[in-house]
């Protein structure tokens, strides 16, 4: 239904078989230098490392065969360089808007949730999966012009894992991230680091993401043809990058390696495979490592969705083996016939992950996932159950409280479901009658509630939930009081009101 909307390019796109196969080598985002030191109100006495990001628009050559592509990125780059930190040591940002005063992405329709007179650029960050403060949560309205910055603190109290960070501005995110703005952001900890994984030169995060681009260079994104429906309810690009480059590739020594995947796409999930049969062993995802590692040859991936995973290329010195999605290679690793030692090791057992019992939730709260369709069935937009972002906050937890979040899924797709702040686990997805539900509001199940598969068991931040299923997730509301949001994570539908703020109460007693 929401094909019809898009209206035919209006400039003629590049064509991905066009274009010469890893011919450009892969970026490795550099990490992130402190700029210096800061003292914080919250840590008295203590001098924090201070970071300065500058957002600031830049050219970048995303294939050898591409003109050079205008972007907006995090220091001048995309992905923008990686944040490191270390549990328990805690850091801080500032994130500054040094972009021009226009937009160079289509704004077609007066934002939702924005108001008339909102200016075209404006800029917050989130780091996707970091226990933070409110304050520097990035809330979608605490949003800031060019000549503007802010300052966050990141604590960093939390298991190690493959964070990101990315744009979180009011009804601009699809676009501002489609521009280039976001990055990796790694949390490390020291029982991860007794494990012996691969390290170092040898741990490089895969930041995935999907473009169109005009044959001169410029990015491409879709537009409605129907004046009635102005939004695009999806961005699917046909050029896949990893790390800011179209089909590159790297060259790696015979042994074990760490790759972080991360979908970083406004709305393509990722169906990733290698080819030579090899598998995968994956060790971590959104939250950081599983229980224990799990052997996969396909894994996907949706939108702000993480997966760890160590490929061991020991067996084949001078071969080359793919990345692929679905069929298409995207990423070659060259592995030259030279070994050096490799005193990296595969764990047998990882690191526990308790699974919480969701009997003994203080609190099950049900939504809906909503689709509201013009009378063509081309969608308008998408809410959370059937609320607009405007509407008084309906979800307000108690600070360590334990709650399940059930999602009655009633579209016909699949959504990513990110909640800010916490972890949580997935309980399982059941398969309910929707016509029961339109209906007479009533849940009824049609089948068994179905487990998660194991590479799902470990801790979450973003859930994918099935149409015709109701998710279930359970979480401890571990952090502090205050004003969080949680959304969907294709990035069309977070703009087009799938979004709402959460708010954080103070434990009593
Ligand atoms: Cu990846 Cu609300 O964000
Ligand atoms: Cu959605």
């Amino acid at each position: 239904s929401t094909a019809a909307m898009l209206a035919a390019p209006k400039v003629p796109l590049i064509n991905p078989a066009s274009l010469a196969r890893f011919v450009d080598p892969l970026p490795i985002p550099p990490t992130m230098r402190a700029a210096g030191q800061r003292a914080h109100k919250a840590y008295p006495g203590q001098q924090l490392p201070y970071y300065r990001m500058e957002m600031r628009a830049f050219q970048a050559k995303l294939h050898r065969d591409v003109p050079a592509t205008p972007l907006w990125g995090y220091a001048g780059s995309f992905p923008g360089p990686t944040l490191e930190a270390q549990r328990n040591e805690p850091l801080l940002v500032e994130w500054v808007n040094a972009l021009p005063a226009q937009h160079f992405l289509p704004i077609d329709h007066n934002i939702h949730g924005a108001g008339k007179d909102t200016p075209p650029v404006r800029v917050v960050t989130h780091v996707h999966g970091a226990r933070v403060p409110a304050d520097g949560d990035g809330y979608p309205e605490d949003w800031y012009t060019p000549g503007h910055s802010k300052l966050y603190l990141y604590p960093n109290g939390q298991d190690a894992a493959t964070l990101w960070y990315h744009d979180h501005a009011m009804g601009i995110t699809r676009l501002n991230i489609y521009a280039g703005l976001a990055g990796a952001y790694i949390v490390r900890d020291a029982e991860e680091q007794k494990l012996g994984l691969p390290s170092g030169d040898y741990d490089i995060p895969l930041i995935l993401c999907d473009r169109l681009l005009a044959q001169d260079g410029q990015l491409y994104y879709p537009v409605s043809d129907d004046p009635s429906a102005p939004w695009v309810m999806q961005c699917l690009g046909n050029l896949p990058l990893c790390n800011g480059k179209i089909f590159p590739f790297l060259e790696v020594e015979p042994r074990r390696y760490r790759f972080r995947l991360i979908n970083v796409a406004n709305t393509s999930f990722f169906d990733l495979s290698l080819s030579q049969d090899q598998a995968f062993q994956q060790i971590a995802s959104d939250q950081g490592l599983l229980s224990k590692p799990l052997e996969r040859v396909r894994i996907e991936l949706y939108p702000a969705e993480r997966a760890d995973v160590l490929i061991d290329f020991s067996a084949l010195a001078g071969k080359s083996v793919q990345l692929r999605h679905q069929s298409q290679g995207i990423v070659e690793f060259r592995v030259r016939s030279s070994a050096t030692r490799d005193a990296s090791v595969l764990p047998s057992a990882l690191r526990e992950v308790p699974r919480i019992d969701p009997a003994s939730a203080a609190r099950h709260r049900v939504m809906t996932l909503n689709e509201i369709d013009d009378a063509n069935g081309n969608a308008l937009m998408m809410l959370l159950d059937g609320k607009h972002w405007a509407d008084p906050i309906s979800e307000n937890p108690r600070q360590n409280s334990l709650e399940t979040w059930s999602f009655v899924n009633l579209t016909g797709d699949a959504h990513p479901i990110h909640l800010h702040l916490v972890r949580f686990q997935i309980v399982d997805r059941r398969p309910f009658d929707l016509f029961a539900w339109n209906a007479h509001r009533q849940l009824t199940f049609t089948g068994p509630a179905v487990a998660p598969e194991p590479h799902e068991m470990g801790w979450k931040d973003t859930v994918r939930a099935d149409p015709g299923m109701v998710t279930r997730i359970a979480m401890r509301f571990e952090g502090e009081p205050g004003r969080y949001v949680w959304h969907c994570h294709f990035l069309e539908h977070e703009d087009n009101e799938m979004m709402r703020p959460y708010e954080v109460l103070p434990a009593t007693s």
